[in-house]
């Protein structure tokens, strides 16, 4: 059974690159609008008997490359696809795991309904918001860790001298990897979040002064919880260099305004979704390239994956 590779337009770039690891072409199809907004999504060579790999992360716009994802899940199964995995390197919608008000939509869970109807066979997704997402899949679900990867790319500058902070208690877990990692102490800002756009820290829990902070997250949107957290630590009496890592950098809203007023002198992030290109920040992007192409070829060839898998 042959391997291939499909992309829609949430990340070609990435797609291409893996695809390239792979020594491989990307496979041909077209992944369109019609005039009236209709995503349609056409496969334009047999994948009859094949393992089909469709590499779409669900960056903004979010719904339209869900869609695009869906079509062309659905059209490789239907085409007589052998097997196909959605590559997922950002998962949109899973900080909806849950229902705070009891009236909302658990949207993490429609979607994972909503891939499984799709035709997907096994999802691979990156830094999940929260690994409980995999509970909302009936089919395997493979998580897969970008922390060695950021980890080595912060190296060894904050030894001695740093702190590993979880910007909130939710990525207390994440920090702690990191720390063991990096033979940091943490330390843990307690936020509270007021709306999509606005959050407030409590506390800041650990010793932070006199120390080099590194941010851990496995997401920067809006960047307010980034920003509560560097204006926290410096009222703590941290060192005003700071360094920021996050899986996923989706720089949404006032994220890159924020930013250039906070003493941010690292930002690292991968390429889960696509970098805009208008940012005047320090960003520094290490390739998930290498690590999902990996992932695709163990999982073609049914070799063990155990090592890539996230540890939460
Ligand atoms: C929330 O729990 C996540 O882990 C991130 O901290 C959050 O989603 C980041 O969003 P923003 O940048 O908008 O504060």
């Amino acid at each position: 059974m042959d391997l291939m590779i499909f992309t829609g337009n949430a990340n070609p770039a990435l797609a291409r690159a893996i695809a390239q690891q792979l020594g491989s072409a990307l496979g041909a199809c077209q992944v369109e609008r019609f005039p009236d907004g209709e995503a349609h999504v056409d496969i334009r060579e047999s994948v009859r008997a094949r393992d089909v790999y469709v590499v779409q992360p669900t960056g903004p716009p979010g719904d339209g490359h869900l869609i695009e994802l869906l079509f062309l899940a659905d059209a490789c199964r239907r085409a007589g696809a052998d097997r196909v995995t959605a590559v997922m390197p950002y998962f949109a919608y899973a900080r909806q795991d849950r229902r705070v008000s009891g009236r909302e939509a658990l949207a993490a869970r429609v979607v994972a309904d909503l891939i499984e109807t799709s035709g997907v066979d096994r999802v691979v997704a990156v830094d999940l918001h929260t690994p409980a997402v995999e509970g909302f899949f009936t089919i395997p679900l493979e998580h897969v860790s970008a922390l060695p990867l950021l980890a080595d790319a912060v190296g060894s500058t904050l030894a001695n001298r740093g702190v590993v902070v979880a910007p909130d208690l939710g990525a207390v877990k994440l920090a702690e990897h990191y720390a063991r990692r990096l033979q940091l102490p943490v330390a843990t800002v307690h936020k509270v979040r007021l709306s999509g756009e606005a959050v407030q820290v409590r506390t800041v829990g650990g010793d932070v002064q006199g120390r080099a902070p590194l941010i851990v997250d496995d997401m920067l949107s809006t960047g307010a919880t980034v920003e509560a957290a560097v204006k926290a630590l410096l009222a703590g009496g941290c060192e005003p260099t700071v360094t920021v890592a996050v899986t996923h950098g989706i720089f949404a809203g006032a994220a890159r305004q924020r930013l250039q007023e906070l003493p941010i002198a690292r930002l690292l992030t991968t390429d889960s979704v696509p970098m805009p290109s208008d940012l005047l920040l320090p960003v520094e992007v290490a390739s998930l390239a290498p690590l999902l192409a990996r992932v695709i070829r163990q999982l073609h060839y049914g070799e063990p994956i155990g090592d890539l898998i996230s540890g939460d």
